[in-house]
């Protein structure tokens, strides 16, 4: 692929803050590139980042076919910048494509223009404890017209921004609700992959529960209302007697985290068994009663390990260990983010080094 780089204006260059929170700071440029089915993928470019002029009838914005991914960047300790399990985020990316009949983007070309563009932006990837550049990679239909069908011409866009811990309390327990009566996928349906809908489709549950005090909603299957699936940005685990992690097999509606991957591959060679199950929340409910489950964590890009401490369920409300962040949470976190940012050796193969100029 040939990347035209477009150089920036004056008046486009900003320099990296020190301070930002999780998602509302983006550098100074942006990749697209265009599909169409005459020319395929063209038009490949790294710019200013900046805001596209749509066709109020543009086909997104009716029928949101559109997908996008979360992958980060971290600052390694010698100065040159860490990918973490880029590809695979790529070969995700293209999954959900297919499965919105969206087209799909060239995997190398999509590596290529994530690492084109964070070696341009490489002073954008903060050196702050915690904190790395987020990259969201998008792809939108473009066709422009009411009828409903899979569009014909889409857009790629990749953007970037510092980010620091994804919730305000850092690496510290967050509460969840446990959602009895709305649902966030359905088997068959486009909860492993993806796409917009999804996350649209679980505001209404997370906005009711917020002002309880909730962090994340935990969803359970659409058919019994019974099995555990993942919470809203994250799938999900619990600990039981402190050395067995157990979290629910993908079931068709699960998106398939790569944070949780990684978590499956890292944990007997921590001394810890894992197993895919079948969880019902009931159950669950109760080897958390009974101190059986000693902790519960999230897992996901954004937040990388997010230690859960309170479940409730608008009747019920229940503590997961001692209230503070469990030893196997944290012994993840720190394992994981070891890796990410090349303070540790990485013996899976997860990360990409970019070379970036010493600052
Ligand atoms: C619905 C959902 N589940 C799980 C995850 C975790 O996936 P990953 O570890 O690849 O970030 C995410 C975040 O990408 C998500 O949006």
């Amino acid at each position: 692929m040939k990347i035209t780089i477009e150089p920036l204006a004056a008046e486009q260059i900003k320099a990296a803050p020190r301070e930002f929170s999780f998602g509302k700071t983006f550098s100074n440029r942006m990749f697209s590139q265009r599909y169409t089915p005459a020319l395929g993928w063209h038009d490949a470019v790294i710019g200013p980042y900046r805001p596209f002029s749509m066709d109020p009838a543009a086909a997104v914005l009716h029928y949101a076919q559109e997908i996008f991914e979360g992958l980060k960047a971290y600052r390694r300790p010698d100065g040159h910048i860490n990918l973490f399990r880029a590809w695979d985020n790529a070969l995700r990316f293209n999954r959900s494509a297919e499965r919105m009949a969206m087209a799909q983007v060239d995997p190398e070309d999509h590596f290529e223009a994530i690492a084109e563009l964070v070696r341009l932006e490489h002073e954008w990837v903060p050196a702050e404890d915690g904190a790395s550049l987020y990259i969201r990679p998008t792809l939108i239909a473009a066709d422009v017209g009411l009828g409903v069908h899979a569009s014909h011409d889409y857009i790629h866009y990749i953007i970037t921004g510092p980010v620091g811990p994804y919730f305000a309390t850092g690496f510290n327990p967050v509460a969840v609700y446990v959602s009895r009566e709305h649902v966030r996928a359905v088997r068959g349906g486009t909860g492993a992959v993806k796409t917009g809908g999804n996350y649209a489709a679980s505001l209404y549950v997370a906005e009711r529960v917020a002002a309880q005090g909730y962090q994340q909603v935990l969803w359970l299957d659409a058919i019994e209302h019974r099995y555990v699936e993942e919470v809203g940005a994250m799938n999900i685990a619990f600990v039981y007697e402190g050395s067995h992690i157990s979290t629910p097999a993908l079931s068709g509606s699960i998106l398939a985290g790569i944070t949780r991957d990684s978590v499956i591959r890292m944990a007997p060679d921590l001394g810890y068994t894992i197993s895919e199950d079948r969880i019902d929340i009931g159950q669950a409910w109760d080897d958390i009663r009974a101190g059986r489950i000693t902790e519960m964590f999230g897992m996901g890009t954004a937040a990388v390990i997010a230690p859960v401490n309170r479940l409730g369920d608008g009747r019920d409300t229940i503590a997961i260990g001692s209230g503070e962040a469990g030893p196997v949470a944290r012994r993840l976190y720190q394992t994981l983010t070891d890796i990410q940012y090349g303070r540790a050796a990485d013996p899976y193969g997860w990360t990409h080094t970019i070379k970036v100029p010493k600052a």
